[in-house]
């Protein structure tokens, strides 16, 4: 079912969010330029820092609606905002990583006006919390998918995210890399000390399993928070390996 009223309405699940929500999206809508409605009246409110996933049919406006929080369209109505700055991070990591070496890359997106020790300093974290460590100098074209996403990722974090936007980031990577990519942003949304918000788009079902709170999207609206066992459980009735007999 699509259900049409915001997370935050739902009394179900988790606990009313309050202003410091990460992410407020408030009665969206959004066409395309052919007149296609794309969002209608969508509405999402992220509870707090954590990993929260959103599922949906192919076309039902799941990479739309993050072009809309990254601010790369506008909507028509309604109102988006997020607390702390956003990134995203796509599919395919070669569509962002622009620079020849990790380094270098990461460079890209540091805040500017920053002395070049300090530069250093940064990108050698970002880069050591997400399992690169020394890597400073290898050639991106030498990593593997899901390192090549990784450091797509400490680009993010280089850029000092807080809400990170992941749309099908493991969509292109082995079942090892799609393991460590999740277990990456589930360590970045649990730490103790800042943990980030993240909104992961997933098709793959068993992701559900490792979230916070899991969301369908259906004809560009969003309905309410569940927990992702349950939702993976009514999208997916028969897990691998069960046969109706
Ligand atoms: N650049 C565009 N111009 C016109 N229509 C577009 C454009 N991009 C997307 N759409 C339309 O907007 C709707 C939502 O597309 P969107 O890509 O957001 O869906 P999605 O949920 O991300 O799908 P998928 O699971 O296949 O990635 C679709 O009807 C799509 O055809
Ligand atoms: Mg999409």
């Amino acid at each position: 079912m699509a259900a049409n009223h915001s997370a935050v309405s739902d009394p179900s699940w988790p606990a009313a969010a309050s202003d410091t929500s990460p992410l407020r999206v408030e009665a969206v809508d959004f066409d395309w330029d052919n007149g296609r409605p794309a969002l209608r009246s969508c509405n999402l409110r992220l509870p707090g820092p954590g990993l929260w996933m959103l599922v949906g049919s192919n076309g039902s406006g799941k990479s739309t609606l993050l072009r809309l929080i990254i601010g790369l369209l506008s909507p028509r109505a309604g109102r988006i905002s997020t607390r702390g700055k956003p990134a995203l991070v796509f599919q395919n990591p070669d569509h962002q990583l622009l620079l020849p070496s990790c380094a270098s890359d990461l460079q890209l997106g540091l805040p500017e006006g920053l002395a070049a020790e300090e530069r250093r300093r940064r990108v050698a974290r970002a880069l050591n919390q997400v399992g690169l460590a020394g890597l400073d100098d290898r050639p991106i074209h030498t990593l593997s998918g899901g390192q090549k996403q990784r450091l797509a990722i400490a680009g993010a974090l280089a850029s000092e995210a807080a809400l990170l936007l992941l749309d099908e980031p493991t969509a292109l990577l082995d079942p090892t890399s799609q393991t460590e990519v999740l277990d990456l942003i589930r360590a970045l949304c649990s730490r103790t000390e800042q943990p980030l918000s993240a909104l992961w788009i997933t098709h793959r079902l068993e992701e559900l399993d490792r979230c916070d709170g899991a969301a369908r999207m259906e004809a560009g609206r969003i309905g309410p928070w569940q927990e992702g066992r349950r939702l993976r459980r009514e999208l997916d009735p028969l897990p691998a390996g069960r046969v109706e007999g």
